[in-house]
This record gives structure tokens, C-alpha cells and sequence, in this order.
């Protein structure tokens, strides 16, 4: 589903997409309440952006503010189109607003970049032409090379955050990520050739603010190319980012991490064994409070499931909740999860008894089995593809 969007086109009636000519560069600036950035930016950039490139540009807006306003006068002194593409119902935050500029974006070159100026106007060509020179599909602005630096991001607290999150990125997408040193980086190039497919097929997935990451992992452009940048100060309002951004990111991560069936089960297997700690506290709690050992299992057992049912609700099966009501998932889930232990033990006998195999490997094939069939079990009966 495309969310509904209020195009308005300046100063470029038929369209940008159609007038722009090869090798020319949309540049993509998702805003959120930027009113105060649009006007300097616009400036800048047509400071910076040589008259032989031939550029547009293309606001895509989730702004409760006079942002589109700003940037409809703003744009009455710039030489070339501008677009602003308001969204009504915002989707995927700013991943999702950056999509849907590349949705529209009719040139060879695409290079997004935020409105606020921390990313420097006068490196728009100087990545286009990077990307030229080595034949690049990406062209990423990186803070981590030399003669980069992150002087704008403030406070201790934020450095840590982003270089925790940028080398827990870096160990989960070796291969996607390789050659790339700022994977958080907001400001890059990419030839449009290199994303057409995947947006055209609404394979891409937004969750939030690290689009670099989606396109990088799901599109693989090749070959890299990286430019030095140095992130400026905020030219004014703040910052747009919160403690929600960051669970955000952690569920987009997830939502990478598991896009393969293969993956999809180890990430089942490893949610299954950290069950195993709320089963044992829960088992712990109620036999000291004197319960049986044998129903305070089956009680127990319980908590295991319901912690799994609520991870994998949120980092498995996020796009695939949609099919049935959250009540009936956890009805089937619990269902699924229970009898694989009711199943477990009259296989272990039969593979004892009937096969004459011991009783640890019989129990170690017994719970392969158990798990796999509970994996098939719950991608096809709790959550549709
Ligand atoms: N359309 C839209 N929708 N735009 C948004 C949204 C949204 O939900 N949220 C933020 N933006 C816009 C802002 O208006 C700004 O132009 C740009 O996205 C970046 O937002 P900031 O709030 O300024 O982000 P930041 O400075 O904290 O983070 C920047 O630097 C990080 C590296 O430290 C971004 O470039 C990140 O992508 C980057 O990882
Ligand atoms: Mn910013």
C-alpha cells in the first residue's frame, strides 16, 4: 500500500522526472518540521551545485508545521525544480519518506541528504562526481574515514549511542556492509539503477531513520565508493530523533537480520532458548511457594511461551501479524508450543523402543525434530506469508 500523498509541483509543471537528462541528480531531503532549515538549504545548494549538473530536488514532508509553505517561497529563487511531496499518512518515519523520494526521483543520481545542514550543500556534486569517477553504484559520506569527522553530534552519550550501534550493525551485515565505514550516515548517493527494482517492487522496508542500511543490505549496489564529511552543527530547531527512533532501529535491524527463511529459523531457535529463563525463574518461584514439582512445570512452561510469543511478535513476525487477530495468534502459538512437549516424549520413546537408539541422542533428534516441525508449524498457522 502507498500512503496518500498531496504532490505539488514548482516551477516544473510536466514533472521532474520527466525533464531530467542523464547524469543529472535528484536530491531527496526529508523534512519533519524544518521550517527554519529549508530556506538556507535550498540557498546553499544552489550555491553549490555547478549549473552544468542539472539537479531537482524533492522534499517528501510529514511536517505539522509551516514547512511546505517555507519551502514553496524559498523555492521562488531557486534556479531549479523543486518538489514537495507532503505526506498525509506518513509511513515508516524517515526511512519511508525517503522511499517514496526515490519513488519519484527522475535522475541518474540520486543523493539524499537531511534539511537541517548538518550534511555540507557543497558536497552534493563532489559525491556524484566520486561516483562517476570509480564507477560507483553507492557513494556513501562518511564521518569514520580521514578528513571526516562527527564535530556536530553532541554530547558523550550520543557518540557512544551511534558507535555501539554502528559496530553492532557492522558484526550482523558483514557482507551487505563491507567497504562501508558510516553505515548510520543519513547522507549518500546512489545511482538510481542501483534501487529501481526493490522500490518498484515494494521490497523495501523502512523502519526509521537508517535508510543507508535498508538500501545497502537489501539492494547490494556495488561497487563503494566513500567521501570524507565533516557533520556540522544543526542550523536550527532540534533534533527529530528519540528513545522511540532507538527501539525503532532495533526492530529494523531485526526485520534485516531475518528476511531469509534460513535465518528466519535460527532466529527462532535462539528466541526459543532464551525462554528457557523466564520458564526456570517461573518454575523456581512457584515450587518454592510449594507447589508440585509436575503441574508447576506446566504452569511454568507457560511463561516460556508467552515470552517467545511476544519476542517473536516483535522482532520475527512483524510484517506478518497483519493476517489474524493477536488473540487467536497467541491461542495458536501456545497450542503449537505445548505440544511439541506432549509430542516430544512418545517420539523419544518410539525412537528408544522401536529404533533401540540411546536415550540422549534419541532426545537430542527428538527435540531437532520437535523444533523444526514447530518452526514450519508457526510461519504457516500463526503468521501467513
Ligand atoms: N519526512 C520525514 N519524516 N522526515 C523526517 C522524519 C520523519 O518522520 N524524522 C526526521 N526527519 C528529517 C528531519 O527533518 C531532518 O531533515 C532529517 O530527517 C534528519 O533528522 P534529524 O532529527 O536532524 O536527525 P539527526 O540529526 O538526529 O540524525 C542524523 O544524523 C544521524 C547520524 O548521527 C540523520 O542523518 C541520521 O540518519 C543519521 O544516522
Ligand atoms: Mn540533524
Amino acid at each position: 500500500t502507498t500512503p496518500r500523498t498531496e504532490a505539488d509541483e514548482l516551477g516544473d509543471p510536466l514533472g521532474a522526472a520527466q525533464l531530467a537528462p542523464p547524469g543529472a541528480v535528484t536530491v531527496v531531503v526529508p523534512t519533519f518540521n524544518e521550517s527554519e532549515s529549508v530556506g538556507e538549504l535550498l540557498h546553499r545548494l544552489t550555491e553549490s551545485v555547478p549549473s552544468r549538473l542539472s539537479c531537482e530536488v524533492v522534499f517528501v514532508d510529514d511536517s505539522t508545521d509551516g514547512t511546505p509553505e517555507a519551502i514553496r517561497n524559498a523555492a521562488q529563487d531557486c534556479p531549479f525544480p523543486v518538489t514537495v511531496l507532503h505526506r498525509e499518512t506518513p509511513v515508516g518515519g524517515l526511512g519511508g519518506a525517503v522511499v517514496e523520494g526515490l519513488r519519484r526521483a527522475g535522475s541518474d543520481w540520486i543523493v539524499v541528504m537531511d534539511a537541517d545542514l548538518q550534511h555540507p550543500p557543497d558536497l552534493v556534486p563532489e559525491l556524484v562526481a566520486a561516483g562517476e569517477r570509480s564507477n560507483a553504484d553507492l557513494v556513501v559520506a562518511s564521518r569514520y574515514i580521514r578528513g571526516g569527522s562527527r564535530q556536530g553530534l553532541a554530547g558523550g552519550y550520543r557518540i557512544a549511542v551511534s558507535r555501539t550501534a554502528t559496530w553492532l550493525t557492522k558484526a550482523l551485515f558483514p557482507r551487505g556492509l563491507s567497504g562501508i565505514s558510516d553505515p548510520m550516515s543519513g547522507f549518500f548517493a546512489i545511482r538510481r539503477s542501483a534501487v529501481t527494482t526493490m522500490v518498484t517492487a515494494g521490497a523495501l522496508k523502512p523502519l526509521g531513520y537508517k535508510i543507508l542500511l535498508e538500501l545497502a543490505v537489501r539492494c547490494r549496489p556495488r561497487p563503494v565508493a566513500e567521501v570524507p564529511f565533516v557533520f556540522q552543527e544543526r542550523y536550527a530547531g532540534e533534533s527529530k530523533s528519540t528513545a522511540r527512533e532507538g527501539l525503532r532501529f532495533l526492530k529494523h535491524l531485526a526485520g534485516l537480520r531475518t528476511s531469509s527463511p534460513l535465518a528466519r529459523m535460527v532466529a527462532f531457535g535462539v528466541i526459543g532458548l532464551t525462554g528457557f529463563l523466564p520458564n526456570l525463574l517461573a518454575l523456581h518461584a512457584f515450587t518454592t511457594a510449594g507447589m508440585h514439582y509436575l503441574p508447576a512445570e506446566v504452569v511454568a512452561n507457560q511463561f516460556g511461551v508467552l515470552w517467545n510469543f511476544l519476542l517473536i511478535e516483535m522482532l520475527l513476525f512483524r510484517d506478518r501479524r497483519g493476517h489474524r487477530r493477536w488473540a487467536d495468534r497467541l491461542g495458536r502459538f501456545a497450542l503449537l508450543a505445548n505440544a511439541d512437549l506432549v509430542l516430544r516424549i512418545p517420539l523419544i520413546a518410539l525412537l528408544v523402543g522401536w529404533l533401540g537408539m540411546a536415550v540422549l541422542p534419541a532426545t537430542g533428534l527428538a527435540l531437532l525434530l520437535t523444533f523444526l516441525l514447530r518452526f514450519a508449524a508457526t510461519e504457516t498457522l500463526v503468521y501467513l506469508p
